[in-house]
C-alpha cells in the first residue's frame, strides 16, 4: 500500500515540476492550467494523508508556509564575493580590464587573444542555492559575502528555480545568480496596486530584494521573482568542467534558468562588441541590467589569477548609463489622457537617464503623488527603463531644507489645483468611488478626448460609419475640420476634398455614409456617445427603459437605478456625463444636424410591457419557463433570474420555492398563472392593435 503511495507521490511530483519547468522556463506550457491544478491538488491530498511521506523538494512547498521571526544567519562554505566595477562605461572599461589581465598574467599566457565569457549584469538580489544529492536544501541571501540569511521558504516559492536538479546527484553543489523582477511583472504588479490605490514597489531590485526578505513566505509568492544562474559556490562529487561557459550550460542542462543572452569571445575587441550589441538591445530586454560582466573563462587561468581583497581579478562588470537619476520637480501639471484620464506629470529639470534626456515623468495619479509627497522644488529620482515612460520614483528628502517648511497644506491635491475643470476643456472633473483616477466628463467635447470619442462614435457597433477610422480621424482633428461628433454631419466635398489620399469617390462613400447613420436605434445612439461604465447592453436597458433621450437625460440617479443592472457607479457616470454642459450641447447638435435614434422595437410606446422586470418561479402548466420568457421578452419585459426591490412582478408556478417567500418579504407583486396569462393576453393584444 505504502510503496504504490510512494510511487504515486514521485510520480505527481515529477509530473508537476515538470509542468513548472515549461510553463516558468521555457514558456511553453504541455496542459491547461486546470490540468496543472488537478495534479496539484491531487499531490496536496495525498500529502495530508501521509505527512510522514513529504520531502523538502516537493511542489507543494513552494506556496509559502507560516509568517517567520526573522531569518537565521548561514555562514557560506565559500564566501560569495563582490565584483570590480570598470566606472569608465566607454569602451575603455573593457580595453582597460582586457590589458589588466593580459599583464597579470604575464608574457607566457598573453601571446594569443584571452577568451572571455561575456554575462548580463543583472540587477537584484544574489542569492546562494545550496543542493545536497541534486535536492534544494537552502538558499541564502549574500549578506557580508560571509555570512547571509536563510531564506529557503521564499526562495521555493520562485517557480523558475528548481527544487532538484535534472541528472545530478553530486554530494554538495551550490549554484549562485541573481533573484529578479522582470519589468512586465514589476509594472503589473503596480498597476494592480495602483487600481486598489495601494504602496507601489519603487523599482524592479528593490521588489526583488524586498520580496525576498518579506518574513511572510504567503505575502511573498504573490510577488512574481525570476532567477538567473552566474556561477558555483561550493562543490562537492561534481567534475568541474574546464570553462566558465561550459558550467552554465551544464547547470542549464539541470533546468537551471540561465539567460540566453551570454557569449564566448576573445580579446577586448570581443569585449567590446558584447557591450555594444548588448547596449542596443538593452532597452528590449524583458528585466532590468546595469551593465555586463566578463569573466576569463578558463577555470585554470582564473585559478591562476586569483583575487585582491574581495574581488576576483578574472572578472569585471562594465556599466551602462544608469537608469535611475536625481534631478529637481519644477512644476507639476495634470495631462488629460485619450479616455478623459487625469495623469498628474512632474516637469523636471532636464536630466540624461537611461539613455535619454528626460525632462517630463509620471506621477500617475493623485494617491501616489500624495503617498510619495511630491512636490513643487523637490529633489526627486526619476527611473526610465526600457520603453516604459519615465516615472518619479520617490523625493529626496534634502536635510538641508528644515522639514516645517513642508506645509501640510502643500500636500498635492487634484482637485484643488485645478479647481475641479479640467485643464484642457473646462468641463467638471469626476472620481469614482474606489477609483484611483480623476477623469474629466467632458467625453464629446475635451480636445484631447476628440479622436478616441469620434473613433467610438463612428465604430461598428455604435453608428457604424463605414470609412472612418483611425487615419482619416487623425487628419480630422489634426486640420481642426472636426471637433465633435456633431460636426461629421455638417461636412461637405469642400472639406473633405484637401485631405491626404481622399479622392472624390471616398469622399462621396463618406459623406453618403455618414449621412446613412443619421437613424440609429436608439440604444446605439446611446452607446455611442461613450459614456463610462455604459457598454452595449446598459445602452440597450437604457433605451428600453426611457425610449427617448430627453427622458434618459432628465432621469436623476433614483431613476436610472429603476433600470436593471444599473447601480449607483452606473448611474452616477450618465449623470456625470449629462450633467456637463458640454456633453448637452453636443447631443443637442447631433439632433439638430438631423439624427434621428429610433425606437422602434425597444420603445415604451411600442413595447407594452417594456421596463418591466419579471421573474419566473416554479412550474407553469400552460407553458414551460423558456416558452414564458420568449413570451414576455417579445412583449418588451425582462426576465431577470432573482428577486429584488426593482422587480416588477413574481409569477408563481407550482411548488414556488424561495422566490416566492423574497416577493413577499420585499412586497413585489405575485402573479399566480392565470393572472399571468391574462397579463399576457392584453398586452399581446395592445401590439397588435
Ligand atoms: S559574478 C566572483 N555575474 O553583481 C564573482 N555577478 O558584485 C561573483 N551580478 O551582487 C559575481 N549579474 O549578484 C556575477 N552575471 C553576473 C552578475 C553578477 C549580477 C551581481 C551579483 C553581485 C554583484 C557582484
Amino acid at each position: 500500500m505504502n510503496a504504490d503511495v510512494r510511487q504515486r507521490l514521485a510520480r505527481l511530483r515529477a509530473e508537476i515540476e515538470k509542468h513548472n519547468y515549461q510553463y516558468y522556463v521555457l514558456d511553453a506550457p504541455l496542459v491547461p492550467d486546470a490540468e496543472y491544478d488537478r495534479l496539484f491538488r491531487e499531490l496536496q491530498a495525498l500529502e495530508a494523508q501521509y505527512p510522514d511521506l513529504a520531502t523538502p523538494d516537493s511542489p507543494t512547498r513552494r506556496v509559502g508556509g507560516k509568517p517567520l521571526d526573522g531569518f537565521l544567519p548561514v555562514r557560506h562554505a565559500v564566501p560569495m564575493l563582490s565584483i570590480r566595477t570598470e566606472t569608465d562605461i566607454s569602451d575603455a572599461g573593457a580595453i582597460t580590464f582586457d590589458a589588466r589581465v593580459r599583464r597579470e598574467l604575464g608574457p607566457g599566457e598573453t601571446a594569443t587573444p584571452i577568451e572571455y565569457a561575456c554575462e548580463l549584469k543583472f540587477d537584484g538580489l544574489a542569492i546562494n542555492l545550496r543542493y545536497e544529492q541534486g535536492v534544494l536544501v537552502q538558499a541564502a541571501t549574500r549578506g557580508d559575502g560571509e555570512t547571509g540569511e536563510d531564506v529557503t521558504q521564499n526562495v521555493r516559492t520562485i517557480h523558475r528555480i528548481p527544487l532538484h536538479l535534472k541528472g545530478c546527484e553530486a554530494k554538495v553543489l551550490e549554484v549562485r545568480g541573481e533573484v529578479y523582477m522582470s519589468r512586465r511583472d514589476f509594472q503589473r504588479y503596480n498597476e494592480q496596486q495602483r487600481e486598489h490605490d495601494l504602496p507601489t514597489l519603487v523599482n524592479p531590485r528593490n521588489g526583488a530584494a524586498g520580496s525576498i526578505r518579506q518574513l511572510d513566505p504567503v505575502l511573498a509568492a504573490r510577488r512574481p521573482l525570476s532567477f538567473f544562474a552566474y556561477g558555483l559556490g561550493e562543490v562537492r562529487g561534481w567534475e568541474l568542467p574546464e570553462t566558465h561557459g561550459a558550467v552554465l550550460d551544464a547547470l542549464s542542462k539541470m533546468g537551471v534558468p540561465v539567460s540566453g543572452e551570454r557569449a564566448v569571445v576573445r580579446g577586448a575587441d570581443g569585449l567590446v562588441a558584447f557591450h555594444r550589441r548588448i547596449a542596443a538591445q538593452r532597452d528590449s530586454l524583458p528585466f532590468d541590467i546595469d551593465g555586463v560582466v566578463y569573466k576569463v573563462n578558463h577555470l585554470a587561468l582564473q585559478a591562476q589569477l586569483g583575487f585582491v581583497t574581495r574581488e576576483p581579478r578574472w572578472a569585471c562588470a562594465h556599466k551602462y548609463p544608469a537608469e535611475e537619476q536625481m534631478t529637481v520637480v519644477r512644476d507639476i501639471e495634470i495631462q488629460v489622457g485619450r479616455t478623459g484620464k487625469l495623469t498628474p506629470v512632474a516637469r523636471l529639470e532636464p536630466v540624461f537617464v537611461g539613455g535619454t534626456t528626460v525632462s517630463n515623468a509620471t506621477l500617475h495619479n493623485e494617491g501616489e503623488t500624495r503617498r510619495k509627497d511630491v512636490r513643487v522644488g523637490d529633489t526627486v529620482i526619476v527611473r526610465r527603463a526600457g520603453d516604459v515612460i519615465p516615472e518619479v520614483v520617490g523625493v529626496v528628502l534634502d536635510p538641508s531644507i528644515p522639514q516645517d517648511e513642508r506645509k501640510e497644506d502643500g500636500r498635492f491635491d487634484l482637485f484643488k489645483l485645478l479647481k475641479g475643470k479640467c485643464p484642457v476643456c473646462d468641463s467638471a472633473i469626476v472620481r469614482e468611488e474606489g477609483e484611483a483616477d480623476w477623469r474629466c466628463t467632458g467625453g464629446l467635447y475635451c480636445p484631447a478626448q476628440r479622436k478616441q470619442a469620434l473613433l467610438h462614435f463612428a465604430s461598428r457597433r455604435a453608428m457604424d460609419i463605414e470609412g472612418l477610422g483611425d487615419k482619416l480621424v487623425e487628419q480630422l482633428v489634426e486640420g481642426g475640420i472636426v471637433q465633435t461628433p456633431a460636426d461629421l454631419y455638417t461636412l461637405g466635398m469642400s472639406a473633405l476634398a484637401d485631405l491626404e489620399r481622399m479622392g472624390e469617390k471616398s469622399a462621396h462613400n463618406l459623406i453618403d455614409a455618414i449621412a446613412g447613420s443619421k437613424r440609429p436605434a436608439l440604444a446605439r445612439f446611446i452607446y455611442a456617445l461613450g459614456i463610462r461604465n455604459v457598454g452595449e447592453t446598459t445602452a440597450k436597458d437604457l433605451a428600453r427603459h426611457f425610449a427617448d433621450m430627453d427622458n434618459l437625460i432628465a432621469a436623476d440617479t433614483d431613476r436610472l437605478q429603476l433600470v436593471p443592472d444599473v447601480g449607483p457607479v452606473v448611474a452616477q457616470s450618465i449623470r456625470a456625463f449629462f450633467d456637463e454642459p458640454h456633453n448637452r450641447d453636443v447631443v443637442a447638435q447631433l439632433l439638430k444636424q438631423g439624427v434621428q435614434p429610433q425606437h422602434t422595437g425597444t420603445a415604451a410606446e411600442v413595447l407594452p410591457m417594456s421596463g418591466k422586470t419579471f421573474v419566473l418561479t416554479g412550474t407553469l402548466g400552460s407553458m414551460s419557463r423558456d416558452e414564458a420568457k420568449e413570451r414576455l421578452e417579445k412583449l418588451g419585459a425582462k426576465v431577470s433570474g432573482s428577486v429584488s426591490k426593482k422587480t416588477g412582478y413574481v409569477v408563481a408556478g407550482t411548488e414556488a420555492g424561495s422566490k416566492l417567500d423574497k416577493a413577499q418579504e420585499l412586497n413585489v407583486a405575485v402573479l399566480d398563472e392565470q393572472a399571468f396569462l391574462r397579463m399576457l393576453e392584453e398586452n399581446s393584444q395592445k401590439l397588435a392593435g
